[in-house]
């Protein structure tokens, strides 16, 4: 039996590049995820598919948080692309290339692109007028502008909306306006911006748009854009600004933006000049080679009309096609800090397979940008009941027979029928995956696992083991069942690829897509070893407990001050409960793997505690030894990541270096309740 073979595509993939200034989280790794096994599967059916992506570098968030830091908006960027490639690499994301926007790569390309954009008459420059830090001498953004809503009169509330009315407003409305990065009112200034001129492409995206590039829903929300007209699009930003100087515009520079998807050409072209890749076979107008960005629903304006106009408009291709998909909730809820449920990649690799986010990401996805809900529950009992109840089972319950009875050698495939529907269900498969439809793939494999299981189940092997004069049977039972099972992990391979590798191994195989026909008869196998554990829910509490404890630094945006909603009221008896000690700290230590947490010796007058605090961003540790504060001394120990937590310390503050939590003077006895 052998495949008709199809002319060998070249395919070229990218993600959109995450943030160089936060931890990648769950909802990220939706997009990781599902690219990769679209890669996955497109390299296992034979096809040159190369992956790359890289951190998105550029930007006022990231040069201000390296200045918190105290360290170069290089080295911070450096360090985060490493946290990021780690945990990339912890999902078996397999990128040929993970590089940086801030490279000399990106700066020739964003030049080069931006002097056709010139030449062509698409930049314009005029004037505008902003709100201006003068003490940080600098623009603000409308979101490092804090003021009192207009409406609701709520204090403390972004340039551009009000978290508590809704109320969106431009930042000149808000009361009493002072900037988020130095506590400064601004005064408004003007200067000179550089912008694209997105109109001139209104035809050429009307027409590009509708060309079969986008999912149906994104073409329509886009006509709509396109019906109301387009603005031209402000790519220049004022010193100081972390990114690349405008060519010939001294203290300008490219908005992050700008340079960000210009980014997919630079990984690439890095690949390229490594493996000796030819890059304008990919890139020219003329190309024959495809190109897809997989991109979140949030993004779609960068990708699908600023991205394709700047393409277009420098003599490059554009792109075969943008797929977005929605956006993850936990426990049908937006992520959230509070419940847990703002999980990083790293505290799930802490607690959990990988293999199993792949697998449930895997078996929602759909070709459309909905939304995707991570219910936890449903996790588990989709993991347990599919992989290692259905697919692994399967060789498990058969292997041994082969091991002891016959020598680890397969016989025999007698079941040709069933097997033929194994075999031929690929075509449909493949399908699926083709089309991003995993879902769909998914339930099918399990129809097929199913049939597997149900064939067992007939022919019940451990009955015929025991039976005189039923060697042949029993070999054929298990050489058929081990050939339904090989299938089945070859179709599952793009989702999990390290099973696939242990399964190979056992089978003594390589799991070939296009040469699946090729039944294993009459080969030696290896002894069995557990291929996947169960989830236990006690893992997930596990991990939403870890995600309680380590608050994670801003994700994108500069971190938010938490205003969260009054709790319930407590009666006066509650209240005296807790056992409030004012503490010396005698030591105070930094807590390996821990961004966030200092850990704490605190004196208590009677005997010493070990509390765990969240203010590193705030105190050196050597600053603290010596001094006082108020700690909560019968709270319950907690077992956390790091070691027990035996009761708080109080603080206040907005968070990062203002976290204030005692008092410098020792003029207060350790162990003295405060109320
Ligand atoms: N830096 C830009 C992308 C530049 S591409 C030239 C950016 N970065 S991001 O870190 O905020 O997001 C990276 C990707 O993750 C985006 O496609 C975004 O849509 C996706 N997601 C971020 N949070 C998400 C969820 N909660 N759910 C699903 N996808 C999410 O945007
Ligand atoms: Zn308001």
């Amino acid at each position: 039996m052998t495949q008709a073979s199809t002319p060998q595509r070249d395919i070229l993939v990218t993600s959109a590049l995450p943030y160089a200034n936060g931890p990648i989280h769950l909802g990220h790794l939706l997009e990781y995820i599902q690219t990769d096994i679209w890669v996955r599967y497109q390299n296992l059916r034979g096809n040159n598919c190369y992956y790359v992506c890289a951190d998105d570098a550029h930007g006022t968030a990231i040069m201000l948080r390296a200045e918190r830091e105290g360290i170069t908006a290089e080295q911070l960027i450096d360090r985060i692309r490493q946290e990021h490639q780690a945990d990339f690499a912890g999902f078996h994301i397999r990128f040929d290339n993970y590089y940086s926007t801030h490279s000399e790569e990106n700066r020739h390309f964003s030049e080069y692109i931006y002097r056709k954009l010139k030449e062509n008459g698409h930049i314009a420059t005029r004037n505008i007028t902003q709100f201006y830090d003068p003490e940080k001498e600098m623009f603000l953004a409308d979101r490092f502008i804090k003021g009192t809503c207009p409406k609701c009169k709520t204090d403390d509330q972004y340039g551009d909306n009000c978290e508590a009315c809704g109320a969106t407003y431009t930042p000149a409305e808000l009361i009493n306006p002072r900037s988020a990065v130095s506590g400064a009112t601004p005064v408004e200034k003007t200067s000179e911006h550089y912008f694209f001129r997105l109109p001139d492409f209104q035809d050429f995206l009307t027409e590009w748009t509708r060309s079969g590039t986008l999912q149906p829903q994104v073409a329509n929300k886009l006509a709509e854009w396109l019906d109301a007209g387009l603005q031209e699009w402000d790519i220049s930003r004022d010193a100081p600004y972390f990114g690349f100087e405008i060519p010939d515009a001294p203290g300008k520079y490219f908005y992050v933006w700008l340079d960000a998807p210009i980014g997919y050409l630079a990984s690439f072209k890095n690949l390229c000049n490594r493996e000796n890749i030819d890059f304008e076979h990919f890139w020219r107008a003329d190309s024959t080679a495809e190109v897809y960005h997989f991109i979140g629903k949030d993004i779609i304006n960068f990708h699908a009309l600023f991205w394709p106009s700047m393409l277009h408009d420098a003599g490059l291709r554009t792109p075969t096609a943008v797929w977005a998909h929605g956006f993850v909730t936990v426990n049908g809820k937006k992520m959230s800090k509070s419940r847990g449920t703002f999980i990083m990649a790293r505290t799930y690799l802490d607690h959990l397979n990988p293999e199993y986010l792949r697998y449930y990401f895997a078996s929602k996805l759909t070709g459309s940008v909905d939304d995707m809900d991570l219910n936890l529950e449903d996790f588990a009992a989709r993991v347990n009941s599919d992989l290692v109840g259905k697919v692994v089972n399967i060789a498990s319950r058969c292997a041994g027979f082969i091991a002891k009875r016959f020598d680890g050698q397969l016989g025999t495939v007698t079941e040709t029928d069933k097997l033929r529907e194994f075999i031929d269900a690929g075509a449909e498969i493949e399908g699926h995956y083709e089309s991003r439809e995993f879902g769909r793939a998914m339930r099918r494999i399990m129809e097929l696992a199913d049939i597997a299981n149900q064939y067992v189940n007939d022919e019940q092997p451990w009955v015929i083991a025991k039976q005189e004069g039923q060697e042949d049977a029993l070999h054929a039972i298990c050489t058929n069942a081990l050939n339904m099972f090989r299938l089945l992990m070859t179709y599952l391979s793009p989702v999990l690829p390290e099973t696939a590798k242990a399964s190979e191994a056992f089978l003594k195989t390589t799991l070939d897509w296009n040469g699946r026909a090729d039944l294993l008869e009459s080969h030696g196998i290896d002894t069995f070893k557990p291929l996947m554990n169960r989830v236990d829910m006690a893992q997930i509490e596990k991990m939403l407990e870890a995600s309680k404890e380590e608050l994670p630094a801003a994700t994108g945006q500069p971190a938010k001050a938490a205003i969260e909603p009054i709790a319930e009221e407590i009666e006066f008896n509650d209240f005296a409960k807790v056992d409030l000690r004012v503490v010396k700290i005698v030591d105070a230590e930094r807590v390996e793997g821990a961004d966030k947490l200092l850990r704490l010796t605190l004196d208590l007058g009677e005997g010493q505690r070990q509390v765990f605090a969240g203010i590193k961003s705030a105190y050196e540790p050597d600053q603290l030894k010596g001094r006082m504060t108020v700690m909560v001394a019968n709270l319950k120990p907690r077992k956390m990541k790091f070691g027990v937590s035996e009761g708080m310390v109080l603080a206040a503050g907005p968070g990062g270096k203002d976290i204030f939590i005692l008092s410098p003077d020792a003029g207060a006895t350790p162990g003295m309740r405060v109320m």
